[in-house]
């Protein structure tokens, strides 16, 4: 069989860390493109180094070319300006509808068979333009977000029952925002409702904390998140890359689920080889109807701004 490739385009601290954990999994080569030669070339060399105290047989290579990203599977795009503290991601459009735009026009230049995995921020915008600027089915067009903002809720919720993470199971809709909506109703812990393990002021002080746990971090740190952030990605790589197709959370095109209309937004997705087979749709509460149906509001405008900004490229 074989190597599949992996282009992460972005040598920041997400992309870095995104290759970095292909490598330590083996999931496939990786080429880490960053217009910051240096960058990019320091920090595989740096990672490739690793391999043989890993034991990992996977290539992680530089560059600042897009000919070397040529017949990628997935392109994982990182690229663009990352939040300061003080920032919200919405700030960020302007900037890197530009960047993003001329990335996807690359990607499907030298890789018209990839998978565009999109991680740059305002996330649910930035999938938009991956998909309009791609031309690609809508199926091989995604965003990760929802992966990163359940690990978060999970973990809260974990921490506070003392239980490991991965017996939390959880559901986020909507925007990555602060205005995502975690689905109480469907969290559980080792199979047991959420709602009857815990009061519902807790309940509200980590859902809460959960839309906002990415600018806690930047505010710790000065710059934004990126370990979580990378796991999140591998996670949703692994669906990709490794099969079956499985249910992940993530940001995908749903045209009549949830009353969205035809947008990419958060939703439960079957991820896999051949990217989103089905949007899944679950049953809502009232006040998870509404609350998404301000998400998704917020949605449109925000695309109807990145449109504009699209069409003075
Ligand atoms: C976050 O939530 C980077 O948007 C990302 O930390």
């Amino acid at each position: 069989m074989s190597q599949k490739k992996v282009t992460v385009v972005g040598a920041g601290n997400v992309g870095a860390t995104t290759a970095f954990l292909i490598a330590v999994r083996q999931m496939a080569d990786v080429v880490l493109l960053d217009i910051a030669e240096d960058t990019a070339k320091g920090k595989a060399l740096d990672i490739d180094q690793g391999r043989a105290a890993l034991g990992s047989d996977v290539n992680v290579t530089a560059a600042a070319d897009w000919t070397a990203t040529a017949g990628s599977n997935v392109v994982v795009i990182t690229g663009g300006a990352a939040r300061k503290p003080n920032m919200s991601r919405e700030q960020l459009l302007e900037i890197n509808v530009k960047i993003v735009a001329e990335i996807t026009a690359n990607a499907v230049r030298y890789s018209p068979e990839a998978i565009i995995l999109v991680v740059t921020n305002p996330l649910d915008a930035m999938v938009h333009v991956a998909a309009k600027v791609s031309g690609l089915d809508k199926a091989r067009v995604m965003g990760m977000s929802g992966e990163l903002d359940c690990s978060r809720f999970n973990h809260f919720i974990a921490d506070a029952l003392s239980v490991a993470p991965s017996k939390v199971q959880s559901v986020i809709l909507g925007r990555h925002g602060d205005d995502m909506v975690p689905l109480v109703s469907r969290t559980t812990v080792n199979g047991k409702a959420l709602t009857d393990l815990m009061d519902a002021g807790e309940i509200e002080a980590i859902v809460n904390r959960t839309k906002k746990a990415g600018g806690e971090i930047v505010a710790l740190l000065g710059f934004s998140a990126y370990y979580a952030v990378g796991a999140a990605t591998v996670k949703m790589l692994d669906a990709i890359l490794n099969g079956p197709a499985r249910e992940v959370v993530c940001c995908s095109y749903a045209e009549n689920q949830y009353g969205v209309g035809g947008y990419f937004v958060g939703v439960p997705a079957i991820l896999g080889p051949n990217g989103i087979e089905e949007v899944i749709e679950l049953e809502l509460g009232d006040s998870e109807k509404t609350e998404l149906e301000k998400s998704v509001q917020n949605l449109h405008k925000l695309i109807a701004q990145t449109d504009q900004m699209l069409a003075r490229l």
